[in-house]
């Protein structure tokens, strides 16, 4: 009889203690944001990993050595871009990078081809309002699709004129106001008559700081802007804010109205307000956070980035769009 009580107890022991393992078991496993209600923030996790967010995760990478030799079509499908022309040797070694995203399994993100990229664009009808960084990121996706890139007629300043093109192979639309201000893009877009676009991509904050050097003006612009958007623009059109790059001060230490550390003061505003995806309706361009890593190579001009750098943006907007429902 005691032995049985005892084998009962030792048996109800084992069970509360497998019991017991298989709960921690499961807790571990668990992801953490389960419960939380936010999506996870974009994080370095291992290969294969998943991120609760895919669209957030197309945006999620870094930039690495890339071995030279390597034909880019050969290179794995989670590299975005290569770039061997701005990169240098140094002591018989190249320093030539790639950027490559973490592997999410869950998401379909990979670099895609030109065709993929059409695909994406046919028939839509595309907006960017903004200043150089929006003209050159535009000039990278037309030429992309076979479209003609917009230069700034002789003579104008970079502000206040536009251009619209229809790409004939796809149909698709592509228009660009230039403007400084985020109280001029607030302007245009009350003026904008007709549909709204597909894709509206826009970024304001380096003029304001050149000009105005107020935080609290540009935040209040930025405001009265993310009001406009909210209210009247409707959620079919996808829009896009970009942040501009760092700045290389040894490259062009001539800009002093464009304190590097400003710059990224002014990118703060536009999350801070919540104009970001999950927050706000905008979804990140980050050219500031993508670019820093890079910053002794991939800065062009020192104001703007190289090609490379415009084409990882194309390719983190090609993988946006092709997560986001509704738009295939
Ligand atoms: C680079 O390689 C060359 C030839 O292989 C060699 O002569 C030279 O010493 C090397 N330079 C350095 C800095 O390692
Ligand atoms: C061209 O694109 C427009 C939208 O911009 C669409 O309404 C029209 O149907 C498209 N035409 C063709 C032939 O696909
Ligand atoms: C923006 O550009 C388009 C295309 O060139 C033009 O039709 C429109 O009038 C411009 N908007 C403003 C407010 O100037
Ligand atoms: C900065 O902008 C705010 C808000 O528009 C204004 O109240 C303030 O006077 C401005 N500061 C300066 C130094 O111009």
């Amino acid at each position: 009889m005691e032995a049985t009580v005892a084998n009962t107890l030792h048996v109800t022991s084992s069970a509360i203690s497998f019991l017991t393992c298989l709960v921690v078991l499961l807790c571990l496993l668990r992801p953490a944001s389960v419960g939380t209600g936010q999506p996870l923030a974009a994080s370095r996790t291992a290969a294969g990993a998943w991120h609760k967010d895919c669209l957030l995760a197309v945006a999620d990478g870094w930039w690495q050595r890339t071995p030279p030799k390597v034909p880019i079509p050969d290179l794995p499908l989670n590299i975005a871009v290569r770039n061997l022309a701005d990169a240098f040797t140094a002591f018989n070694e190249s320093l030539a990078y790639q950027w490559g995203w973490h592997l999410y399994t869950r998401c379909d993100i990979r670099r895609r081809s030109r065709s993929e990229i059409a695909d994406l664009l046919r028939s839509r009808r595309l907006a960017f309002m903004g200043d150089s960084h929006v003209r050159q990121f535009h000039n990278w996706l037309v030429q992309a699709v076979g479209g003609k890139p917009y230069f700034v007629p002789a003579k104008l300043p970079e502000s206040q004129h536009n251009s619209v093109q229809v790409v004939p192979a796809l149909n698709t639309t592509v228009q660009i106001n230039m403007t400084h201000l985020a109280s001029e893009i607030h302007r245009y877009l009350e003026a904008w008559s007709g549909q709204w676009p597909d894709l509206l991509l826009m970024d304001a904050s380096v003029w304001h700081l050149y000009t105005l050097k107020n935080i609290s003006e540009y935040t209040r612009q930025m405001d009265g802007l993310l009001g406009f958007l909210k209210a009247e623009v409707p959620p079919t059109t996808v829009l896009i804010w970009l942040s501009p790059p760092p700045r290389h001060t040894l490259k062009a230490p001539w800009w002093n109205e464009l304190p590097a550390e400003w710059i990224r003061l002014y990118n703060r505003v536009a999350v801070d307000l919540g104009f970001m995806y999950p927050t706000g309706p905008a979804h990140h361009l980050d050219l500031y956070s993508l670019a820093l890593d890079c910053l002794p190579w991939c800065s062009k001009d020192g104001l703007h980035v190289v090609d490379s750098g415009y084409e990882l943006a194309l390719q983190i907007l090609a993988n946006l769009l092709a997560q986001l429902e509704g738009w295939r």
